[in-house]
């Protein structure tokens, strides 16, 4: 999320100004100016899909990818980059899109559009982290998942000086931000995110290489089974791959 995205002298990012940029093949329209999406998230987004396919085939002897619908929620959606991506390359895909702004599920409706996602395979949910999402409680809306992905907003707040001036002056503040270590929104997520997994599910998480150390504690802690972390395509530590059992 802190690489250099190109820029224009006193008009912003490009992608702004173009109005829309490509994740993975499909058209990520930013007119209402989402978090621009990054190549970091590109890369290991393409890895996760290409691990879900193998899964779902290897397990399935190819009847479950087509029997079965996957269920897949993509919290801290924004553009809805990651979920559109997911949806175009895994057929029997379904997709909750999450976000607690608006302007973001307005632009995820767009973008769902533009990428011709037919109705029935996706929700658009407006939640503050996992709140409205809840898998016990009849009132709100009730999901299990197979697979999470999670791209939080993780810039600790102590290293705003390293942030580029136009990342802070014309991205949302929101999507970048994790208060001052950047865990807040880690610890909320990984806290409760055990719960809305499937068993067997599996939690897909990016965040800032210097938080991997306080994410292996927190894995620990909150007696998630298993975990694997990665590198991004400039060799740093990036995301990380959970599950339950
Ligand atoms: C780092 S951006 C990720 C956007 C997109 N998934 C991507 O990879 O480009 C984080 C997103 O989290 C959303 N967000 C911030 N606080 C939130 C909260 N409390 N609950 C849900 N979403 C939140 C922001 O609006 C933003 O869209």
């Amino acid at each position: 999320m802190q690489k250099e995205n190109k820029r224009l002298n006193g008009v912003g990012p490009l992608e702004y100004v173009r109005g829309f940029t490509d994740f993975l093949e499909c058209k990520i329209d930013l007119s209402k100016r989402p978090l621009i999406p990054r190549p970091e998230t590109e890369f290991w987004v393409e890895k996760a899909i290409k691990d879900i396919l193998t899964y779902s085939s290897l397990i399935g002897c190819c009847c479950w990818q087509k029997k079965h619908q996957i269920k897949i929620l993509d919290m801290f959606s924004g553009s809805g980059c990651i979920g559109i991506a997911v949806l175009k390359n895994i057929k029997n895909s379904r997709v909750d899109f999450s976000d607690s702004d608006k302007n973001c599920l307005e632009q995820i409706k767009i973008n769902l559009k533009i990428n011709r996602i037919k109705s029935g395979r996706y929700r658009i949910i407006k939640s503050d982290i996992l709140k409205v999402i809840n898998p016990s409680s009849p009132q709100f809306l009730r999901a299990k998942y197979d697979f999470v992905f999670a791209n939080p907003p993780y810039i600790a707040l102590k290293n705003k000086n390293k942030v580029q001036k136009s990342v802070l002056k014309y991205e949302p503040r929101k999507a970048l931000f994790g208060g001052n270590d950047g865990l807040f929104y880690i610890k909320k997520f990984l806290k409760q995110a055990k719960n809305y997994l499937n068993s067997g599910g599996i939690i897909f998480m990016e965040f800032s290489p210097e938080q991997k150390k306080e994410i292996q504690k927190l894995i620990l802690k909150y007696k998630y089974k298993n975990y694997k972390f990665y590198k991004d395509q400039y060799k740093k530590w990036r995301w990380v791959w959970i599950s339950k059992e």
